[in-house]
């Protein structure tokens, strides 16, 4: 079961990150399938943003094993992923504010394939400004956009670095209802483009639209497994998520 296989893109095994005597991720064993749309949920402090940290390699894993497309990256530098097809855009949006939106998604095409050419990475900089909805606001400094525009911006350079997997972290987190609805036709035209995304995501009638399996994250361990439906009528489901302010629904 465990060679390389064409459909795997992510599987991790046993991702384990200690800090100090916190285990924010504790064995946490998935796989992710290639065009595959994987949410992961938990209510605060589960350890979601660390285990996007451990895949997209701001932090080596204390203990474990991370595969991608195949390859063992366990000990592979965040750039190294990217080059590799893992692409991620940020919870906490940041792009240059000085710089253009087109400059802010050249830099990302520049960054995720060595030798790019400038004017070859202009060029899928517009692409992909076209794609998200931003052509119109090229030529603004990125401090200027809206936060529906600044989220299209960070999807717009992670997409630029041309991943195979796309990591998102609550990229839906602000929204108002219709944008957040607009947010979700932008990652199923990522997904219909053959790539495959691995999202955190709060709001759950979101997970319930986008995911189609869901990983439910607990104290830094793997929960649940299964669809939207079948996570949400889980009772250790439930019960975690018990006194918080999300709502499950089926
Ligand atoms: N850099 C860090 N140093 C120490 N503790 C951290 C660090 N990052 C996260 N934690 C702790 O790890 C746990 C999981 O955090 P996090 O991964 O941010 O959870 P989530 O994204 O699910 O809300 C929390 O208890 C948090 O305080
Ligand atoms: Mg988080």
């Amino acid at each position: 079961m465990s060679g390389p296989s064409p459909d795997v893109v992510l599987r991790a095994q046993g991702l384990t990150k200690r800090f100090g005597g916190l285990l924010a991720v504790q064995n946490v064993s998935f796989t992710q399938y290639s065009g595959e749309v994987l949410a992961v949920i938990g209510p605060n402090g589960a350890g979601k943003t660390t285990l996007l940290n451990l895949l997209s390699g701001v932090y080596r894993p204390t203990s474990g094993r991370l595969e991608l497309l195949g390859q063992d990256v366990t000990a592979l530098s965040m750039e190294g992923r990217c080059h590799l097809g893992l692409g991620r855009a940020f919870q906490i949006v940041r792009p240059f504010p000085e710089m253009t939106v087109l400059e802010n998604v050249t830099v990302g095409a520049l960054f995720g394939q060595a030798g790019t050419r400038l004017p070859e990475a202009r060029e899928r900089a517009y692409e992909l400004l076209e794609r998200t909805g931003l052509a119109a606001h090229a030529d603004k400094e990125a401090h200027e956009l809206t936060l529906l525009q600044d989220k299209r911006l960070e999807v717009a350079r992670a997409l630029a670095t041309r991943p195979r997997v796309l990591l998102l972290d609550e990229v839906m987190a602000g929204l108002r209802p219709a944008e957040a609805q607009e947010a979700v036709a932008l990652v199923r035209s990522v997904r219909d483009s053959g790539i495959s995304v691995l999202f955190i995501e709060h709001i759950m009638p979101v997970v319930r639209d986008l995911a189609d399996r869901v990983v439910v994250m607990d104290q830094g361990q793997v929960l649940a497994e299964g669809t939207y439906r079948e996570v949400t009528a889980n009772p250790q489901v439930v019960a975690a998520y018990l006194g918080t302010e999300t709502e499950l629904q089926a």
